[in-house]
Formats: C-alpha cells, sequence, structure tokens
C-alpha cells in the first residue's frame, strides 16, 4: 500500500529531485516509473560517459579540479560493483543514472558527488547511453552479419558442383547451382550489413550537452566528449538530441529486415531438411529430439530462428508508435524505448550465430537434390523454348509449342528428356538432334549472364564474394 503520510527525506533515499515535495511518491508509483531493472544493462555506457564529462567539467574549471579524481574513482568503483552483480537494485531510485550518483555519493560523499551531475540532465545522458549501445550493437552485427555470410560461402565453396530444383511459388521452375541459391542470401545479408553501417553514422552523434532540452549554461567543450567517447560529431539541436530516438528505431529496422532474410533461410534449412525435400541434414548439434517420439531430429533452432523476426518487427512499431505524435522534447514515454532494443540486439546476435554454426555442419544430399531435378519431367521446359527461339521462332510460338509438348508428355506419361527426334520435330521441324535429352548441366551453363546460374558466373560470383569479406574485414 502507499504510505502517503512518509515524511519526504529525498536525498536518504538516493533520489535525486524531491526537496519540492512535501510527500513522497507512492509505493505503486515508484513501481511504475522505475526502469532500473532495465536499464541496469546500460551500466557500462552510463559511466563511460560519466568519466568524459567529468574530466570535461574539470578541464573546463566548471567544477574543482581537486574533485575529478575522486569522481573518477568513485565510478570505476561503482562500474567493478555493478559488475559483480553487488549493487542494490532500488526502485526508488528509479534509474540507471540515478543509481549510480546515488552509489557515487555514499561512496566518495555527498558533496563531491554532488558535482557530477553539473551541466548534464538524464534527458541527455540516456540519449547518450542509448546511442553508445545502439553503436556497440550495430558493431556487433557488422560481425555477426559477415560470420554467417562466410559460412554460406563455405557451404557454397563445398558443394561447389551441386544443383537442385529452383523453384516459384514452391512449384519446380529452372535448376539452379546450390551455390548461387546460397549466394542470394549472402546479397541479402551484405545489404542488411551495409544498412547498419549507414544507421551508425547517424548514431555516431554526441547528445550530451543538450542538458534538459536547451542546452548546458556552462562553458562545456562537447567536442572533447564527443572525441574521448567517440563520437563522429555533436549534435546540432538540443531539443532534437533529447527528443528522438530515430537512431534506435533505424536499428530495429535494420535488424527486423535482416531477420526476415534469416527466418527465410530458416524456413529453407526447415524444408529442406523435411523427408519430402532431403536435400540437406543438420548437424545432430544442431537438432533436437521429442520428447515421445524416439525417431524424431528436429530443426527447432531453424524454426526458433524463424519465429525471432516476430518479435523485433513488434519493436519496431511498438517504438514508432511510441514516437508518432510525442510532442517536443523529451517525454518519458522515451522511457520504454529500451526493452525493444536490449531485446533485440541479444536475438540479432543470438540467431545470427546459430545459423552460422549450423550451416558449418549442414551435411547435402546433393544425389538426392539432383535427382529432384533430373527426374522432374518437364524442369527444363523454359530450355526446349529457348531452343525454338535461338532457331528463330518468337518467345511467345516458342512457349505454346513447348507447352503443348508437355500436354502431350504428360497424357503419355513421360518427360521431355523421353521425347525422340522424330516425336519432338512432329511438334516443330525446328527441333535438331540436340534438342533431344537436354540435361540440368546445359540448362545451368546457358545461363551465362551477369548475375546467372552459369557455373563460370557463380565460381566468380563466389570469388568476388570472399573479396568484397575480405574488404570488410579490412574495413
Ligand atoms: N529513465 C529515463 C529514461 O530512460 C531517464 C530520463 C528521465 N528524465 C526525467 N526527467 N524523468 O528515459
Amino acid at each position: 500500500m502507499a504510505r502517503l503520510d512518509d515524511t519526504n527525506n529525498a536525498a536518504q533515499q538516493g533520489r535525486t529531485w524531491g526537496s519540492r515535495f512535501a510527500r513522497q511518491p507512492a509505493e505503486a508509483v515508484r513501481a511504475f516509473t522505475a526502469s532500473i531493472e532495465t536499464d541496469i544493462a546500460l551500466y557500462r555506457q552510463d559511466i563511460a560517459g560519466s568519466r568524459a564529462h567529468v574530466r570535461m567539467l574539470a578541464a573546463q574549471e566548471i567544477i574543482p579540479r581537486s574533485q575529478c579524481d575522486a569522481l573518477l574513482q568513485g565510478l570505476d568503483q561503482v562500474e567493478q560493483e555493478i559488475a559483480a552483480g553487488a549493487l542494490e537494485l532500488r526502485d526508488e531510485r528509479e534509474d540507471i543514472h540515478t543509481h549510480v550518483e546515488a552509489r557515487l555519493a555514499e561512496i566518495i560523499g555527498e558533496e563531491a558527488a554532488g558535482w557530477l551531475h553539473t551541466g548534464r540532465s538524464r534527458n541527455d545522458q540516456v540519449a547518450l547511453d542509448t546511442r553508445l549501445y545502439t553503436r556497440d550493437a550495430i558493431d556487433d552485427a557488422l560481425v555477426g552479419i559477415p560470420a554467417l555470410q562466410t559460412a554460406l560461402v563455405e557451404l557454397a565453396e563445398r558443394n561447389l558442383d551441386v544443383y537442385l530444383p529452383g523453384y516459384t511459388h514452391l512449384q519446380r521452375a529452372q535448376p539452379l547451382l546450390l551455390a548461387h541459391h546460397l549466394l542470394a542470401y549472402f546479397e541479402m545479408l551484405d545489404r542488411d550489413a551495409a544498412r547498419f553501417r549507414d544507421a551508425r553514422t547517424r548514431v555516431d552523434v554526441l547528445p550530451l550537452g543538450s542538458a534538459a532540452l536547451a542546452g548546458a549554461a556552462h562553458p562545456i567543450d562537447r567536442e572533447a566528449v564527443a572525441k574521448e567517447l567517440g563520437f563522429r560529431a555533436v549534435s546540432a539541436n538540443s531539443v532534437d538530441a533529447v527528443a528522438d530516438r530515430d537512431y534506435i528505431a533505424e536499428y530495429l529496422a535494420a535488424a527486423a529486415i535482416t531477420l526476415v532474410h534469416l527466418s527465410r533461410l530458416s524456413e529453407e534449412l526447415v524444408l529442406w531438411s523435411s523427408a519430402e525435400f532431403g536435400f540437406l541434414a543438420l548437424d545432430d548439434t544442431h537438432t533436437t529430439g521429442s520428447s515421445i517420439m524416439p525417431q524424431k531430429k528436429n530443426p527447432d533452432i531453424a524454426e526458433l530462428a524463424r519465429a525471432k523476426s516476430g518479435r523485433v518487427m513488434g519493436h519496431l512499431v511498438a517504438l514508432l508508435t511510441t514516437l508518432k505524435g510525442l510532442p517536443l522534447a523529451y517525454n518519458r514515454d522515451l522511457q520504454d524505448d529500451k526493452q525493444g532494443l536490449f531485446d533485440t540486439a541479444a536475438t540479432l546476435s543470438g540467431t545470427l550465430h546459430v545459423l552460422a554454426t549450423a550451416l558449418d555442419g549442414v551435411r547435402f544430399d546433393s544425389a538426392r537434390a539432383q535427382a529432384a531435378v533430373d527426374g522432374d519431367p518437364f524442369i527444363l521446359a523454359t530450355d526446349y523454348a529457348d531452343y525454338l527461339v535461338r532457331k528463330g521462332l518468337p518467345f511467345r510460338k516458342a512457349h505454346a509449342v513447348v507447352g503443348e509438348l508437355v500436354r502431350r508428355c504428360e497424357a503419355e506419361g513421360k518427360g521431355l528428356a523421353h521425347l525422340t527426334l522424330a516425336e519432338l520435330q512432329a511438334s516443330h521441324s525446328s527441333f535438331e538432334v540436340d534438342a533431344v535429352g537436354m540435361t540440368a548441366r546445359q540448362a545451368l551453363a546457358a545461363r551465362d549472364v551477369p548475375g546467372g546460374t552459369a557455373p563460370a558466373r557463380v565460381r566468380q560470383a563466389l570469388a568476388d564474394a570472399r573479396k568484397r569479406l575480405n574488404a570488410e574485414a579490412q574495413g
């Protein structure tokens, strides 16, 4: 129950405000407004920001130089205590910023600790912390993405000559080299990484110095703080710097798109490891069993990876919804930006990693995959039509000729490859002996255009993928 008759004693509670209140907040209000259980995850960023701030304040002689060492040592100790799980989290201390400051006061005294918040507000402080966190999360993605791309390239290289049916509408369409199919995901991930790099330039801006909303009223050196924290620029407008979270939204959007790509890859791992497809087997280390059916070997990791995109899309929509219609500048609504951010970082990192190790252990059943092409009666139908085009028929006419052939074959229960020269010529006189019994290898080789599945092109694409990975690693 709320104890509304509590006498107010803000300092004793470790709150940073309170002297203008006659009574303490109700217990339920404390619990409702506190964010420490979530934003404790920002303690490193928060303390790094405080260190840079303190050094700058002392260098600018805004605070007594004599207090600088005590403040820095105290911050070190607070950081160690939090890292060791030794800091008690208390709702009445609201958030990470207040916890650090209150504990600092206990360690170095209220007088010394009282200088820390000079020329800054929790509004620019929290923007700083989440920018630092988001920048780290992006850098983490920019390690995880190339690692998965490398696993894709290696799987492709291990199965360089393997072909399988390519699908449209999940109906067999035309043969593809497996490597070509896998490199499709390489390209998606390449664009994902580019989105993260692009977002990073906008995250990489120092908001500190904006204070509550109007800017600090002391001669602070924002450039020095930016330099210490590795930011490429300082924010140009104090109101914007404390009010917007578009940098988180961009990160969430990039993560959501990446996870959508990963869900498609996961779906193919699920499909292809089924008995119906049987194109690949996941390693035992990356499958799970059933509690009732002794024979089961399930692709749970791929299923879970497939599911993750939903949660992260939700986080993106939740944040955009929070931001929509908010008046400038800071509003407490913004405190709710963190769960989604933290969950997304963990989800993305975990999904990228588990899929990369899963691919490392994939065994591809090339006989089975190639049989799905070679045993299909009509998968080369386009090639028969293309053949006639090369003999001078307009494509639409060629399409119609082959369509009729397909219909006849279907009625007679055979495939295009079984047709004799006489049977082919009965449908069109342009067919010659080289049209009899076309093969998947011929169909693959024919698609010799940039971006096509011809083996020479795919080899080139693999080499190019390797080159791009190396260039990126050199960075
Ligand atoms: N915990 C807050 C957040 O995460 C920090 C800023 C609070 N500012 C304030 N004036 N209440 O957004």
